[in-house]
């Protein structure tokens, strides 16, 4: 058996494991240790998606909760290192592009042990964006990069990335919707919150880029207002934006329209239910760019770029500047039924995370 060290921290990380932790059991070929950095710790960015996504409990937890990038990174590269002194896998997985996997990428590689990068070669050419330096570091240095979508391959081979290291798997996120989707559509949660089905709107926000600028937060608060002029707004919440909302006092505000809902963190079934029937997504978020492609519904990024190009070029996700009226104009659009109709993305089956497991059984000793 291959003693294989499945690394999560970070909400979207636990849906990408709870993939490659069942295929890599169901292959017969490893025997798993996940180990929970706590990067994300509140039950509603955390437990709740090992209950809902039927995952073991973590084998480790390593407790690193927030802090700057360097305290965060430092506090998993030391709890890493002493895990995997105590007791040596085969191989490291990380997955994504959080603190959590460029630190623990970063202890494996120096201990001379194998490092997997599952959701590799993704590029937002922003380097604004922490993600993007921890997706550039980690590429450096992985041993095998499993690309979920054309792009990645593209980058990797323009940054010298040897062909025999890079493979197109698909894209192990889709794994779990795919795993989920009914589960997730007999929740009726949308109809039990009393919205409906196309009209209304689905709204995530966290990228530093935008909840950390008090006036770049402003305006997204301005334009949910002004979708709300349209049809219901649901928004559950997460932590970094609903302490600066509550830092910049504009949550009772949004709060005091009828329209908007702010809620909480809310879980994986609930959250791709409110996916799947939504009139409109609106979001910065990584996953949901994907998910929302996944699942045909329309979804309006407000980003300058995306690292997920394949969701522009063939599904249903559009990039959007900041700005009150091209979002309006976007929700009017989404719920006329204008929008643009798209495909799913090649690999994007619902079995990347087996390819992976098959892949890496058979290469990884002749790594
Ligand atoms: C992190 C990732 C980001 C990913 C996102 C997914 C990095 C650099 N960023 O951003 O790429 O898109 O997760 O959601 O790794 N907090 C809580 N409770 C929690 C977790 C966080 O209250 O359980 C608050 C803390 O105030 C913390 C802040 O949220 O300081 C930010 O958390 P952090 O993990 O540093 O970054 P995210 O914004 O969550
Ligand atoms: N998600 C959830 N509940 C929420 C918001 C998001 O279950 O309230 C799920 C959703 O499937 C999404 C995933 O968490 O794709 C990843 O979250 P996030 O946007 O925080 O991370 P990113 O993909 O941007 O790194």
């Amino acid at each position: 058996m291959i003693k294989a060290a499945l690394i999560a921290g970070a909400r979207p990380n636990f849906i990408k494991i709870a993939a490659l932790g069942r295929a890599f059991t169901d292959s017969g070929h490893f025997s798993n240790t996940l180990i929970h950095t706590g990067q994300h710790y509140d039950a509603k960015m955390s437990d709740i998606f090992f209950t809902q996504l039927g995952m073991p409990e973590p084998d480790m937890f390593l407790g690193i909760g927030s802090g700057s990038h360097a305290t965060q990174t430092a506090a998993v590269m030391v709890e890493t290192e002493k895990v995997f002194t105590a007791n040596r896998p085969d191989v490291v997985v990380v997955v994504g592009d959080v603190n959590s996997t460029v630190a623990t990428a970063l202890t494996a590689k120096k201990m001379c042990i194998p490092v997997v990068h599952v959701e590799a070669g993704l590029r937002s050419f922003d380097p604004g964006m922490p993600e993007e330096i921890n997706r550039i570091v980690t590429d450096a240095i992985s041993d095998l990069l499993y690309v979920s979508e054309p792009s990645g391959l593209t980058h990797l081979k323009n940054e010298g990335v040897p062909d025999h290291k890079v493979i197109f798997a698909g894209n192990v996120m889709i794994d779990s919707l795919r795993r989920f989707e009914e589960k997730a559509r007999a929740t009726k949660y949308h109809a039990e919150i009393g919205l409906d089905a196309g009209k209304y709107f689905l709204i995530t926000a966290h990228r530093p880029a935008m909840v950390d600028n008090d006036d770049q937060l402003r305006v997204f608060a301005h334009a949910l207002l002004g979708l709300a002029e349209m049809g219901d707004v649901v928004f559950p919440i997460h932590p970094r934006t609903s302490k600066r909302l509550e830092a910049i006092g504009l949550g009772p505000k949004l709060a005091a329209n009828g329209r908007i809902r702010m809620t909480e963190p809310i879980g994986y079934l609930e959250f791709m239910n409110l996916m799947m029937h939504a009139g409109l997504i609106v979001t910065d978020s990584g996953g949901v760019q994907e998910e929302s492609t996944a699942l045909a519904v329309p979804c309006a990024t407000v980003r300058p770029n995306t690292e997920r190009p394949v969701t522009v070029d063939e599904g249903t996700n559009e990039l959007m500047r900041l700005d009150v009226d091209e979002i309006v104009a976007a929700g009017r659009k989404a719920l006329s039924g204008g929008w643009k109709t798209g495909r799913v993305p090649e690999l994007w089956d619902g079995k990347a995370a087996n390819r992976i497991a098959e892949h890496l059984a058979e290469t990884l000793p002749t790594l």
